[in-house]
């Protein structure tokens, strides 16, 4: 039996970058599926599709997942599009477009599957809720909305054309807004979700405090 590490939160908490960290220690596949959301939101964007039609159109899709040393990397087709999902636009698009019931069936096989062969630490809104309701252990990672905005300004700033601070604390708390009022698989912590609020941790303490929990639900 393959071990399923559930970790939810909302958009900035710090999810990918701490879930790898702890997958690298485990030696376990980190799946980010915040990805797949991102991929189905550029092939509706690149083919103009409209919402009426996406229930129709995603039998065209055709995404994949492939793990490349270790890493995850996103194919729509044959063309790896791991790059070119990363952008305001296309974050804004997925908090939109994953509220669509179609879309999420579309991708809930695919998620099922990773975790039924590997041992998975996977993140995303509805992991421990929806997706692996029976997942080994369960994270509810968050950070409060001005920390998190603050710690993408950070990563922004050095960019051409980065958006102001508040340009991107607005962004983030519309994407909350819509991540936890949707009615189908809502961002919410899951009842046996153990809550580890990043604001006043560093990415070790917080990597190193989900370890330990870990440790202590699978008894290692
Ligand atoms: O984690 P992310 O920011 O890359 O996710 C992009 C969007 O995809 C997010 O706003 C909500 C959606 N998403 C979702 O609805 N369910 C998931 N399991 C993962 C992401």
């Amino acid at each position: 039996m393959s071990i399923n590490i559930a970790i939810d939160g909302p958009a900035g908490a710090g999810k990918s970058t701490i879930a790898k960290m702890v997958s690298a220690q485990l030696g376990y596949i980190y799946v980010d599926t915040g990805a797949l959301y991102r991929t189905i939101a550029l092939f509706i964007k690149e083919n103009n599709i409209s919402d009426n039609d996406i229930p129709s159109s995603l039998k065209n899709a055709d995404v994949s997942l492939k793990f490349i040393d270790g890493t995850q990397r996103v194919f729509l087709g044959d063309r790896d599009v791991s790059g070119l999902i990363r952008t305001p636009e296309i974050s804004m698009e997925a908090s939109r477009t994953s509220a669509i019931p179609a879309v999420r069936e579309y991708l809930f096989g695919t998620q099922q599957k990773i975790a039924k062969e590997n041992n998975v630490i996977m993140d995303g809104r509805d992991i421990g809720t929806v997706v692996l309701p029976h997942a080994d252990v369960k994270i509810f990672l968050t950070a409060s909305a001005e920390e998190r905005a603050n710690r993408r300004y950070k990563e922004l700033m050095e960019k051409p054309n980065c958006p102001c601070y508040e340009e991107i604390l607005s962004d983030i708390v519309e994407r909350d807004r819509n991540d936890m009022n949707r009615p189908v698989a809502p961002l919410k912590q899951a009842d046996d979700a153990v809550l580890v609020d990043t604001t006043n941790l560093t990415l070790e303490q917080s990597a190193n405090e989900i370890i330990r929990i870990i440790n202590e639900k699978t008894g290692r």
